[in-house]
């Protein structure tokens, strides 16, 4: 399972990135009003220019077919690696239909059921992202959606990928990581709880001080400074 990176904040971005672990960055226009008013062009040409040739999903606002075909016509100009992103309803599948014939890549957004997924593949979407913490949030199991989803891809062969979004919290990528999910697109904070682990921590510490306790402040790599090492 592929990550990339839920958010608008180029910080994080870039972070994430330098950390050789994302490959794309989804987008909304929430997220991106989290970061004020901005030049939204090229903030998403600046994204785009980060993760490249990672894919970048940007959201239209569009509410009609016509709208939103125009509106994705001018994204896709803004840079190679860019996807629009396409609410899961039926003016989003007349515009799925439309776009991808013309190589635009759609993610199939605000997804929520099987049903939605399967006309959103059928018309063509790159992606499709079921939003599982908004599912859970109203009692339902937006885990399952992702599996249902994740298997109709599978069993058909299509070359679709289903992205598990709405991530809350880093038990979400454990399981989307067992529905099959092919990416899941993560909250910076979601990214950086999931390599926590105190274990690891003790561990490291601990290690530090066994090779101490005998080797005194001697090193594996002489030419190295002590800044590295962890002091008790
Ligand atoms: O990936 C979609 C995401 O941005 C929505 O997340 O937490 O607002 O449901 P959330």
């Amino acid at each position: 399972m592929r990550l990339f990176l839920d958010t608008a904040n180029i910080d994080h971005i870039r972070h994430g990135v330098e950390l050789g672990v994302i490959s794309g960055v989804t987008t909304n226009p929430s997220l991106v009003s989290r970061e004020g008013k901005v030049n939204y062009q090229q903030l998403v040409k600046e994204i785009c220019s980060i993760v490249f040739p990672g894919p970048v999903s940007t959201e239209v606002l569009s509410q009609d077919a016509p709208g939103m075909i125009a509106e994705a016509r001018e994204i896709a100009k803004w840079a190679d690696n860019i996807v629009v992103k396409i609410p899961a309803n039926l003016e989003g599948v007349k515009a799925t239909s439309v776009l991808s014939k013309e190589n635009i890549k759609v993610n199939f957004t605000l997804c929520f059921s099987l049903n939605q997924a399967l006309l959103g593949a059928a018309a063509g979407a790159t992606f499709i992202s079921p939003f599982v913490g908004r599912l859970d949030d109203i009692g339902e199991d937006g885990m399952k959606v992702v599996l249902d989803i994740a298997q109709f891809l599978c069993y058909y062969q299509l070359s679709t990928q289903v992205i598990a979004a709405s991530i809350r919290h880093p038990q979400h990528c454990i399981m989307a990581a067992k529905a099959g999910a092919h990416i899941a697109t993560v909250p910076y904070r979601v990214l950086l709880q999931m390599i926590q682990h105190p274990l690891t921590d003790i561990g490291v510490k601990r290690f530090i001080q066994d090779w101490r306790t005998v080797m005194g402040e001697e090193k594996i790599v002489p030419t190295m400074k002590n800044s590295t090492l962890v002091r008790s």
